[in-house]
């Protein structure tokens, strides 16, 4: 399972890549705006660090408009997703995008159904957003499950990309099913270091490896 950064804030995704675990970065509207700094030399920046994918995402909502704007994010580095809403124009900027070589996240998608059409438009990553689902009493791991199994009864090479992920639980569930890369908030991959055996044990070990008086390394 690939890792990704749900984030736009570049120290975060500096401190992060120093682990090894980020295989990527997706950025949203809001992201953007919550950081307050340029989009284009925020993705820019982004990209000069992380080789993997970083989903940039467009904000017209009309096709020849979407077109314009995911042609220019894709010109910011050879790694960016240029990221389309699941709507009618969204989907043929990604056929249209996708046919020039660019890889293409289509973003919130909330129904199988939906994310039949982004596999038949040809997306690279399809984002089911798990955790909105739960906000409104509904099961967001559910859809993961389904769209796995839809995809696999296919040849689809869309890749299932698990978003709107607010808990260690989501990522759990998510590697389970076997999708294909989850985004996740930086706390949420901190917590996943966590248990409290592990601090206990630790503790233990050293303080019994205090009580010998040696070192490791020799003096
Ligand atoms: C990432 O691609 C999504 O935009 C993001 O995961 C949405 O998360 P949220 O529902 O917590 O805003």
């Amino acid at each position: 399972m690939k890792f990704f950064v749900d984030t736009a804030n570049i120290k975060e995704i500096e401190k992060l890549i120093s682990t090894g675990f980020v295989d990527g970065v997706t950025t949203n509207p809001s992201l953007i705006a919550k950081q307050g700094d340029d989009m284009a030399e925020t993705i820019r920046a982004i990209c000069s660090i992380v080789s993997g994918p970083v989903s940039a995402e467009v904000t017209a909502t009309e096709f020849s408009k979407m077109l314009e704007e995911g042609e220019y994010l894709a010109s910011l580095a050879k790694n960016v997703a240029v990221k389309v809403p699941l709507t009618v124009d969204g989907l043929k900027t990604c056929k249209a995008l996708r046919e020039k070589g660019t890889m293409v996240n289509v973003t919130l998608c909330f129904s199988v159904a939906q994310a039949l059409l982004a596999a038949k438009a040809g997306a690279t990553f399809i984002s089911p957003f798990v955790g909105r689902l739960d906000d409104i009493g509904e099961k967001g791991m559910d859809l993961i499950d389904d769209i796995v199994v839809m995809y696999e009864n296919y040849t689809f090479d869309t890749e299932v990309l698990v978003a709107s992920i607010r808990s260690k639980q989501h990522l759990i569930d998510a590697a389970v099913i076997g999708a294909h890369v989850a985004t996740l908030p930086p706390k949420v991959i901190y917590e996943l270091y966590e248990h409290p055996l592990t601090d206990k044990g630790l503790k233990a070990f050293l303080d019994d490896w205090a009580k010998t008086g040696q070192s490791i390394l020799p003096k």
